[in-house]
């Protein structure tokens, strides 16, 4: 198969309400998306899409059926041809509604951990027929040190499910505005789209029944309320570990609140508590207070509700204000 590789900074896919890093939001380029669909569709007539709602979105009118499980609320908006393909389940994906087993195909982009990858596909071969596919992503080597070895282990049971096809770099991401922030904060301020994956494939898939999927910690926003405010995307934990006298607080090396990576091996991120779309942060100890003002911000604008907030509480709500404000 052949996909283009392409930079692309003018994707037709609609990016609001702005992708979060929290569910690993990395959306694929256009030409990807469209190139992907066209290779699965040439062998598959019903598909399951898993986390993968641009192809969902992409093959909608080519096949009999589609589905897409996915997390995010804000797929809708971001891809209106969804509402009218009907089988859309947005929830985690241990929590997701069978909506219909037996499709020809499924397509999955888990987040790029060994445990994810090797849990999803399991779910996966719940949705397929026996004797149907599944395409999936693989991250490259240079993701971190064990990726090597943890591509192999994966390489490993997807050979257990069926016959293996790895196509090298065949996928490229469209940069999101978060991680656009992380690489403008550390002086890249415009890496193109970068980011490229592998393309695993696996034919003539026979699930085993035996195959118990791996624990994660990765379950997309479970744990976290969501507050969209204009395009931008707030999360907040429901029980954070902030010290609870303070609001709100900086997380520790978080330079001007901007969480320079949103690598899991970075250390900083166990402190977040509040994590924009444009990957501001901060550490919350009153998680009451700043979800009422998350709730006020949403529907009305920061100078109307800054007057009703006490002299006392203001320094907090200044800082929130800080914190939301990013780019754009
Ligand atoms: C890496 S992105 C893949 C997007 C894909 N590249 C595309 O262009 O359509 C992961 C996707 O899975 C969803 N997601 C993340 N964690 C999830 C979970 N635990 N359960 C269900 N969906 C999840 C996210 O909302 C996101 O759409």
């Amino acid at each position: 198969m052949t996909i283009p590789e392409r930079i692309s900074k003018s994707d037709p896919f609609r990016t609001t309400p702005e992708l979060h890093a929290l569910l690993y939001e990395w959306y694929f380029t256009y030409d990807t998306a469209n190139s992907l669909a066209r290779v699965v569709t040439a062998e598959a007539r019903s598909v399951a899409c898993i986390g993968t709602p641009t192809i969902a979105s992409t093959i909608a009118d080519r096949t009999e059926r589609t589905l897409l499980v996915d997390a995010d609320p804000g797929v809708f908006q971001r891809f209106p041809t969804l509402a009218s393909i009907g089988n859309v389940s947005i929830a985690e994906l241990a929590q997701s509604v069978p909506l219909a087993a037996s499709s020809d195909a499924a397509v999955l982009d888990p987040p790029w951990y060994v445990n994810d990858i090797l849990r999803w596909l399991s779910f996966a071969t719940k949705y397929i027929r026996p004797g149907g596919s599944l395409y999936f992503v693989l991250f490259p080597e240079l993701t971190r040190p064990s990726a090597r070895s943890e591509r192999q282990t994966i390489l490993a049971h997807a050979s257990r499910l069926g016959k293996v096809e790895h196509i090298e770099s065949a996928l490229t991401y469209s940069t999101p505005l978060f991680e656009l922030e992380a690489l403008a904060a550390v002086g890249c301020p415009d890496p193109g789209d970068w980011r490229a994956a592998d393309l695993v494939i696996i034919t003539d898939v026979a699930p085993h029944k035996a195959w118990q999927p791996p624990v994660t910690t990765h379950l997309g926003d479970k744990g976290w309320s969501t507050h969209v405010l204009g395009e931008q995307v707030v999360k907040l934990k429901t029980s954070p570990n902030g010290d609870p006298g303070d609001i709100l607080s900086p997380v520790r090396g978080a330079v001007d609140n901007v969480l320079t990576s949103v690598s899991e091996r970075d250390a900083r991120r166990q402190e977040v508590d509040l994590w924009t779309s444009r990957n501001r942060v901060a550490r919350v100890g009153q998680q009451k207070v700043v979800e009422g003002w998350l709730e006020r911000l949403a529907s009305s604008p920061y100078e109307a509700v800054a007057p009703v907030i006490s002299r006392e509480d203001r320094p907090a709500f200044d800082m929130l204000q800080r914190v939301l404000a990013g780019a754009k």
